[in-house]
């Protein structure tokens, strides 16, 4: 079993935030899919560090309960025990740069020689753990993976970034958006490029508009401190939709490396269009009762909902809109790219393609057909293909966080963010917010479990289109 493992005690993967709530439901439940895949690329040491006290045998039983609850692959308590065996719980204050020195004394007993380290914390102490890296011996020359946010706004984004090159080589900052690693998301290319009937008519001239959705049921939950200083057009439009926009409206790269898909993808966020008209172009919205959520500011501005109007100004797509939205607290979780069609005479329906990223992963096509029998009539064929619903294919199909960890270790960066593109999307959504609250738009209120505020169906209705839903 797992013959086929890495078993340098060389390479280390440390999570730094490893008692928090992302590496119990992901990155954990991740490395044991990678290990019981028994992929190669896995690191022989696992250091958690946290401040709660536990012991490491502790803490791997803690981990065995994330492992049956989250893992994708099945719980067997004999490959369980093998990973287990390869993790160190490290108890230490990531501010307190003095234990940096525990640390490193750790690394050398262990001989390590090669790090990868995970941030899994607030990005607000990205900073101060590289502070404190600067003791540990070895570690400017390691890969490091950052969680989003990565900075609040321009200026700061671009101050970690600064901070984090200087420490780091560039091209070992893994900045991670696991939309990116999702199914469906890499699928889109595929969609695209790999079939004539699509990529013959992905333009302007055949495409109505674009809709870009993702929709949650919850709310903010535990996260309110964290979320009223971020909204949605920071926490989820800046980010996760910005990249998969790209995806959908980028020219199919020259190779399937880094760099031109990365040009590509930069091509898009340098056309963006900042809008002329925001007050039609643009909803922010809150939900009832956000503002009583826990650690809510009681008078709290922050956008729980936002929907864009948005155009892409180069050959292929000028003059057809790209709309965008995403908000908590909705009817349901959806997340999907919908590609309208043009009718191609009055009176006829428009022809669909939804790519179905979550939580169900899948394509549907609606197009005209004549009905059945003697009548000329035209009715909607819907054909609805659904990869997630196989047993064999869920099995086969690695989690974000698996891939884009396996993906870190390999080296491989096309599907991380790079920082030119975070520059590039945090300068077109400050100056849209910016521009949203000083010319007076209003915050649309919306009742929680439904589709959101009016306004955002008012936002495509003015130009006569309507959300697929
Ligand atoms: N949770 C998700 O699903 C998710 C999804 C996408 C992105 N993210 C991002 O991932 C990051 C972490 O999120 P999370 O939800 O896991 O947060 P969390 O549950 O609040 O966990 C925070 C972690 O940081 C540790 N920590 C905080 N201060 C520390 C200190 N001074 N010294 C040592 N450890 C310290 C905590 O350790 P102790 O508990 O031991 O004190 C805990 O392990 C955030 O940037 C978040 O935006 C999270």
């Amino acid at each position: 079993m797992n013959g086929g493992l890495r078993m340098s005690r060389k390479q280390t993967f440390t999570i730094f935030g490893g008692t928090g709530d992302l590496t119990f439901r992901k990155l954990i439940p991740a490395l044991y899919n990678m290990y019981a895949a028994e992929k190669d690329e896995l690191c022989a040491q696992v250091v958690i560090i946290g401040r709660r006290d536990y012991t490491s045998e502790a803490y791997r039983e803690l981990a065995r309960g994330w492992v049956e609850k989250f893992a994708r692959l099945h719980y067997k308590a004999e490959v369980y025990d093998e990973l287990a065996k390869r993790i160190t719980y490290y108890r230490m204050d990531f501010t307190d740069e003095n234990a940096y020195g525990g640390l490193d004394e750790l690394y050398r007993e262990r001989g390590v020689e090669e790090h990868i380290f995970y941030f899994a914390v607030a990005p607000r102490f990205f900073s101060t753990i590289v502070r404190g890296l600067k003791r540990v011996s070895g570690a400017e020359g390691g890969k490091v993976v950052l969680e989003k946010p990565f900075g609040e706004n321009l200026a700061a984004a671009a101050s970690l970034n600064q901070e984090m090159e200087a420490f780091f080589k560039a091209e070992n900052i893994y900045r991670i958006d696991h939309y990116l690693g999702k199914e469906m998301v890499r699928n889109i290319q595929t969609i695209r490029f790999a079939n004539p009937i699509f990529s013959n008519v992905w333009d302007a001239e055949h495409i109505a508009c674009v809709q870009i959705s993702a929709l949650e049921e919850v709310g903010v939950e535990t996260r309110g401190g964290y979320y009223d200083h971020s909204g949605a057009l920071k926490d989820m439009m800046q980010n996760h939709l910005f990249q998969i926009l790209t995806i959908v409206a980028m020219e199919q790269p020259g190779s399937p490396g880094v760099e031109d898909m990365h040009q590509e993808q930069m091509k898009v966020l340098a056309s963006l269009r900042i809008m002329d008209d925001t007050a039609s172009s643009m909803v922010l919205g809150q939900y009832e009762g956000y503002r009583g959520e826990a650690s809510v500011n009681p008078d709290s501005g922050t956008e729980t909902y936002a929907a864009l109007r948005l155009f892409v100004d180069n050959e292929r797509w000028r003059g057809m809109p790209f709309y965008i939205r995403t908000g908590k607290k909705l009817g349901k979780r959806e997340m999907q790219v919908a590609v309208v069609f043009k009718s191609p005479a009055p009176g006829l329906e428009q022809n669909i393609l939804n790519i179905k990223i979550q939580p169900t992963e899948g394509v549907y096509l609606q197009f005209n057909i004549k009905k059945p029998g003697e009548s000329d009539d035209i009715i909607q064929a819907k054909m609805d293909f659904c990869q997630s619903c196989s047993f064999i294919n869920q099995m086969n199909t690695p989690e974000a966080y698996e891939r884009l960890i396996g993906a870190c270790f390999r080296g491989e960066r096309s599907w991380f963010s790079q920082w030119d593109q975070i520059e590039t999307s945090w300068k077109y959504v400050d100056q849209i917010r910016e521009k949203y609250h000083a010319e007076g738009c209003a915050l649309h209120s919306y009742e929680p479990g439904t589709d959101g505020p009016a306004a955002a169906a008012d936002l495509l209705a003015r130009y006569e289109h309507e959300w697929f839903d």
